[in-house]
């Protein structure tokens, strides 16, 4: 197998599972080396009670890439992004991976467009144009929510048909692969998750995949799921290239076997009727390892 190098920017918690901390172990199982630039040192999550630590701002950013670009150790096979708090920010991540593709113009970029959720923003809404103007183009896979795709593309998501509209508008952009990780789309009770590959042909002759699976909602709120779907589409996406079908099948059932695993055992320490806190429902990744690595696949898709 040849090596794969991720450069992987998002946040890094001292305690617990989101950004970074939620998306290297999944890679480094799988064989990938992992090279984490923390764009925030939190405690923990901003959803406890309480938080501290530092932000990383631009100029910091700069000088840290600068650092591997001077050793010529800035050769990377991947660059995953997430959560990004700034404008200024993201336009350095634009400069980054524009050099990055100069090291190495195969390289594969998987952006997690993180903007908010349910129809609010929880960044600042100057990011949008940078995602959709400046790193869309330069995407192989994104994986936007439901709201997120709708800020993209432009266009109100109210049924599964105009999700694969804006999906082709969001491929029109550039992007091959589009992965909306869940939405509202389905029956109550349940997570629609949908995927669209477009391989640009010439001539127009363009050759597309699209993807539907069906997710019995978990009655919990869990966070760094978004995060750990990402890193681990990227690793599937490169195990099966071209088969989306199969990489987000294999995703989506890790997935849901380390948010069965952790929602039983947050439910053990909440004890009964109690519904369980932060610190109980941080994702058991560790203890999860061989679904990561194995998934048993529970989770099926249509496709057409
Ligand atoms: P982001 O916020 O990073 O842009 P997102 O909102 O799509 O992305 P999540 O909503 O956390 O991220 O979803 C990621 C995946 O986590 C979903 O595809 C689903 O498999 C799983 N997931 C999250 N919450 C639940 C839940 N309550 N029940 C079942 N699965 C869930
Ligand atoms: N990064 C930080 C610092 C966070 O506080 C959170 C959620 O609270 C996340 C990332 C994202 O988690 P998720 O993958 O659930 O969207
Ligand atoms: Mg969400
Ligand atoms: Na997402
Ligand atoms: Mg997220």
């Amino acid at each position: 197998m040849s090596d794969f190098r991720v450069l992987s920017i998002q946040s890094h918690v001292v305690h617990g599972y989101v950004g970074n901390k939620s998306a290297t172990f999944p890679l480094q199982v799988h064989g990938f080396e992992v090279d984490a630039i923390n764009s925030v040192q939190f405690s923990n999550h901003t959803g406890y009670g309480h938080w501290k630590g530092q932000v990383l701002n631009s100029n910091e950013l700069t000088d840290l890439y600068e650092g591997l670009k001077l050793n010529q150790i800035n050769n990377y096979t991947h660059l995953l992004t997430g959560y990004v708090g700034s404008e200024s920010f993201l336009e350095e991540v634009v400069n980054v991976l524009s050099d990055l593709k100069k090291v190495n113009p195969n390289l594969v970029f998987v952006c997690d467009p993180v903007m908010g959720d349910n129809g609010k923003f929880y960044v600042p809404e100057s990011l949008l144009p940078v995602y959709r103007d400046k790193l869309l183009p330069l995407a192989y896979i994104i994986t936007p929510n439901q709201f997120e795709a709708e800020l993209l593309s432009g266009m109100k998501i109210n049924s599964e048909q105009n999700a694969f509209e804006a999906m082709d508008i969001l491929h029109n952009k550039g992007t091959k692969c589009v992965v909306i990780t869940s939405s509202e789309l389905g029956k109550d009770n349940t997570l629609v998750a949908l995927g669209s590959f477009c391989n640009f042909g010439l001539s127009g002759n363009n050759h597309k995949l699209c993807i539907r699976m069906e997710i019995p909602k978990l009655p919990a709120v869990f966070t760094g799921t978004g995060d750990l779907f990402a890193s681990l589409l990227l690793v599937w996406m490169q195990k099966h290239p071209n088969d989306l079908k199969l990489a987000c099948e294999k995703t989506m059932s890790a997935v849901q076997a380390v948010l069965k695993r952790t929602l039983q055992e947050a439910q053990e320490l909440a004890g009964p009727d109690n519904k369980p806190n932060s610190a109980q429902i941080e994702l058991r990744l560790i203890k999860s390892m061989n679904d990561l690595l194995n998934p048993q696949e529970i989770m099926k898709s249509g496709s057409e």
